[in-house]
């Protein structure tokens, strides 16, 4: 099908990624960490344990992560002294017999870590959350240009089953300009050492929007990564916040693309992938039919939080590590990202939690609709008004009024009981998302709030 793409680059304007909701601009100290311990203690659902590895080499500069960038083996050491004690602390104020049924690696780069410390932190994890479940998924970020095969045994003794790989884009002067030189080769060998060791879920992580991409550059990646055959990808938008990440200024951005290249970029890689077998799941996300996040969607069970999308979704995120943000039910948790702050906490037997939001219940019904449309593109309207004990066109009435844009462009359809995206749509997913968010209106002109939805 082809559509005009230019008239919807109107809708390039500042909004959330919804990874959570509200978003972390809400974040503030008002939650305070007796809450937060509390939250803790009384918590009985099942655990997704994230630990936040933060170091890197060298900078790549699109990178939006919290990030610590060194050269110096003691610093790396350091944390992860200081990690294996924040994990003492948080086993103080848990049930530890909860099941973990999640555990996730982040970074900054995990495998800019040798294979003798990341041992040394697992066992520490497994030592204090014994009860992780036989199907848990259990998985890490790997940069490709920090990878051995040590590293791939430690990940294998300790059960792990999911790697997701860092590519962002394979062409010479794209790397060049992002300050991030990763051949096709290196890359190669990376994914065939994970499936070596049996590796069956191997994610790679795609960036459109990068500085000299164009719809000709990015089909040749697209055509590159597929011979790597990955099980999943991320193609994200490029979020850029120069205001926020500094080594971004460092880009001139007369070389970013337009909207409207953005949007062919995106609108290709659909249909390329859809036609050599891929599903779309969620606003950036592709996977082989036979994956369980494809399978969730069809039982309309695919969630999403912090870490994308995913099917474990009533589980409790706990945030381990500095910056890591923590989910449950009612709030989001997070821990400071100074590095000093952080281990004055923990010398002083406290965890390093620093700020975040107890959801009211306007926020946990919006949450949970803005979710379910970030997640299935879709509103089921009789049951979210079942579940959440509301009238939805009445409750919404002033969202629904500012989606009748969308509606008469044919990129929503509003029933009974169904809202739905349609399938152009969807490449406006986050514009779509907005008004349902009862904090946007604060950001409305503000410039430097979020990154660019298209
Ligand atoms: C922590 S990194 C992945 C692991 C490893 N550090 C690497 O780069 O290979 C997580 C992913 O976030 C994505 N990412 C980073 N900065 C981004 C940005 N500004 N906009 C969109 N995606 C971004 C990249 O695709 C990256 O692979
Ligand atoms: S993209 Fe990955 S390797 Fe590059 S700076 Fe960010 S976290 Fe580090």
């Amino acid at each position: 099908m082809s559509i005009d793409l230019e008239q919807y680059s109107k809708y390039s304007k500042p909004g959330p990624r919804y990874t959570s909701y509200p978003t972390a601009l809400e974040f503030s100290e008002d939650f305070k960490y007796e809450k937060y311990i509390n939250y803790l203690k009384e918590g009985k659902d099942k655990l997704s344990l994230y630990v936040h590895l933060p170091f890197c080499r060298s900078a790549c500069y699109f990178c939006g992560c919290n990030v610590v960038f060194t050269s110096k083996e003691d610093k790396l050491s350091r944390y992860s002294e200081y990690l294996k004690k924040e994990i003492d602390i948080l086993a103080n104020h848990i049930d530890t017999n909860r099941e973990v049924i999640q555990f996730h690696f982040g970074g900054g780069t995990p495998t800019y870590y040798s294979a003798y410390e990341l041992d040394e932190i697992m066992k520490h994890i497994k030592k204090r959350f014994p009860n992780f479940s036989k199907d848990a998924e259990i998985s890490v970020e790997i940069d490709p240009r920090f990878f051995n095969q040590e590293q791939m045994e430690v990940f294998k003794q300790h059960g792990f089953n999911r790697i997701s790989f860092g590519v962002q884009d394979f062409n010479k002067r794209v790397q060049e300009a992002v300050h991030r030189n990763q051949p096709y080769d290196l890359t190669k060998e990376a994914v065939d050492l994970a499936r070596k060791y049996g590796i069956n879920s191997i994610n790679v992580d795609l960036i459109y929007g990068l500085p000299y991409q164009n719809l000709e550059s990015f089909k040749e990646t697209l055509s590159q990564v597929l011979t790597l055959d990955p099980d999943r990808l991320a193609v994200f938008n490029y979020a850029h916040v120069p205001w926020l990440k500094k080594t971004m200024r460092k880009f001139d951005e007369t070389t970013l693309p337009s909207p409207t290249v953005k949007l062919e970029i995106f609108k290709y890689t659909i249909d390329f992938l859809t036609n050599n077998g891929y599903k779309m799941i969620g606003m950036d996300h592709f996977a082989k039919p036979e994956d369980e996040l494809f399978t969730a969607i069809k039982k309309g069970e695919l969630h999403r939080n912090f870490q994308g999308y995913t099917t474990k979704g009533g589980a409790n995120l706990i945030g381990i590590g500095l910056t890591s943000i923590g989910e449950g039910a009612r709030y989001y948790a997070q821990n400071t990202k100074d590095m000093k702050a952080y281990e004055a906490a923990i010398d002083s037997g406290r965890l390093p939690f620093e700020r975040g939001v107890e959801l009211s219940d306007d926020d946990y019904i919006r949450k949970q609709v803005i979710m379910e449309l970030m997640a299935n593109f879709s509103i089921d309207i009789k049951r979210v008004e079942k579940e959440l004990g509301i009238n939805f066109k009445e409750y919404f009435a002033k969202s629904l009024e500012a989606l009748q844009e969308f509606i008469d462009e044919g990129l929503v359809t509003l029933s009974e009981d169904k809202l739905k995206v349609s399938q152009t749509g969807t490449l406006l997913i986050r514009n779509i998302a907005m008004p349902f968010d009862a904090y946007m209106q604060k950001y409305e002109g503000s410039k430097k709030s979020f990154s660019k939805t298209v």
